[in-house]
């Protein structure tokens, strides 16, 4: 089976790919080469943020390929999101155009909204810092005023669906108490030591498909985080022995073992990499299946680990909507 048989279908009647290519953390120049190479490898659905500031090397690509013949805009699922400093109802249109405008694109597949809390707007400065050193926070966001731009979005055609990322179970109930039209997605950081059982089960009955990112546990976050003064010890669930003997059972690669867990819960993983090799070992998971017993294994691995807490912005979690109150 090849992923572009393999989708999910959203409550907006679209069908988004269940493997997606991941962009953050990468540089423009090993990017570029690298989406032409997912694109290559079969890659249909690509993951960005207006924060990544890869979306112009994106749109080149795309602008490349779709020109040429090469894909069709619509066999493609573009998903980008709303920066934290555009939370607010004026600042949607105002992103998501920017955004349309770097990837050379009339439209997205998915807007999300990137994280509920929210940063001053300040032009030019992504994460604006106040004079005592933590991120300049905008304490009165409005998800509901938030979401009703949204919505109007996607009346507008800029985007075929709208959703969310990193909100709570609470802050999701809100919104779906007050839209018009629900979100048709979640995407949040979901791998073997994060599995995100009740935010699934949730999601599931209100017709969300959950998205996982950072689904191989991002092997990469220590040195990324190290790079802006914040140490920590990560744990590498690359090399669990768990995945391993799973992996060696099955002739296959820890990633993929990692990536074949969630897919086959019905989540859509959106793995990193900018290697050749590794890019396209991580969509090549279509031709087996885990057992009961081995799902068991890979289930009891749950630890409830985060890695992702945001707490690089300092100050971060005095925010109002600050999603993970257990961090608080
Ligand atoms: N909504 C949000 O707030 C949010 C937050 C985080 C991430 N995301 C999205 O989710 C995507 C994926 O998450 P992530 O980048 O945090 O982490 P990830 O995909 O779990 O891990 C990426 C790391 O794994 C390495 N890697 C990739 N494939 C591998 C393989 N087969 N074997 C060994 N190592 C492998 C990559 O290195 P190489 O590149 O060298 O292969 C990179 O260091 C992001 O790129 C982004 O699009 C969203």
């Amino acid at each position: 089976m090849n992923q572009s048989a393999s989708s999910v279908s959203l409550n907006n009647a679209t069908k988004m790919p269940i493997l997606g290519y991941g962009t953050w953390q990468a540089t423009d120049a090993e990017l570029e080469a690298a989406v032409e190479a997912a694109l290559e490898a079969g890659y249909r659905h690509i993951d960005t943020a207006y924060v990544y500031e890869n979306e112009k090397v994106i749109g080149k690509v795309l602008k490349k390929w779709i020109s040429s013949g090469k894909v069709k805009r619509e066999d493609l699922f573009i998903v980008t999101k709303l920066p934290p400093g555009g939370m607010r109802p004026e600042g949607v249109s105002k992103f998501i155009k920017r955004s349309l405008a770097h990837l050379q694109l009339d439209y997205v597949d998915l807007y999300l909204i990137h994280v509920p809390f929210a940063f001053k707007d300040i032009e030019g400065d992504l994460h604006p810092m106040t004079s005592d050193g933590k991120i300049n926070l905008d304490l009165k966001t409005d998800h509901i005023g938030i979401w009703k731009a949204m919505e109007e979005q996607l009346d507008a055609g800029l985007t075929k669906a709208i959703g969310l990322s990193n909100f709570n179970i609470s802050q999701i109930t809100r919104v779906l108490n007050n839209a018009r039209i629900p979100p048709c997605n979640l995407q949040v950081e979901l791998h073997a030591y994060h599995q995100q059982k009740e935010l699934v089960d949730f999601c599931k009955k209100n017709k969300i498909v959950v998205t996982a990112y950072s689904p191989l546990g991002n092997p990469g976050l220590a040195s990324f985080l190290d790079r802006f003064g914040k140490k920590v010890e990560l744990p590498n669930i690359l090399k669990n022995p768990v995945v391993n003997e799973i992996a060696k059972k099955y002739n296959k690669e820890p990633a993929q073992i990692l990536l074949k867990h969630i897919i086959q819960r019905g989540v859509v993983a959106i793995p990193k990499s900018t290697n050749p090799q590794r890019l396209r070992q991580n969509i090549d998971i279509f031709d087996f299946s885990l057992d009961d017993s081995d799902l068991s294994k890979l289930n009891a691995l749950d630890a409830g680990v985060r890695l992702l807490d945001f707490d690089v912005f300092s100050g971060v979690k005095e925010h109002p909507e600050y999603p993970f109150p257990e961090l608080k």
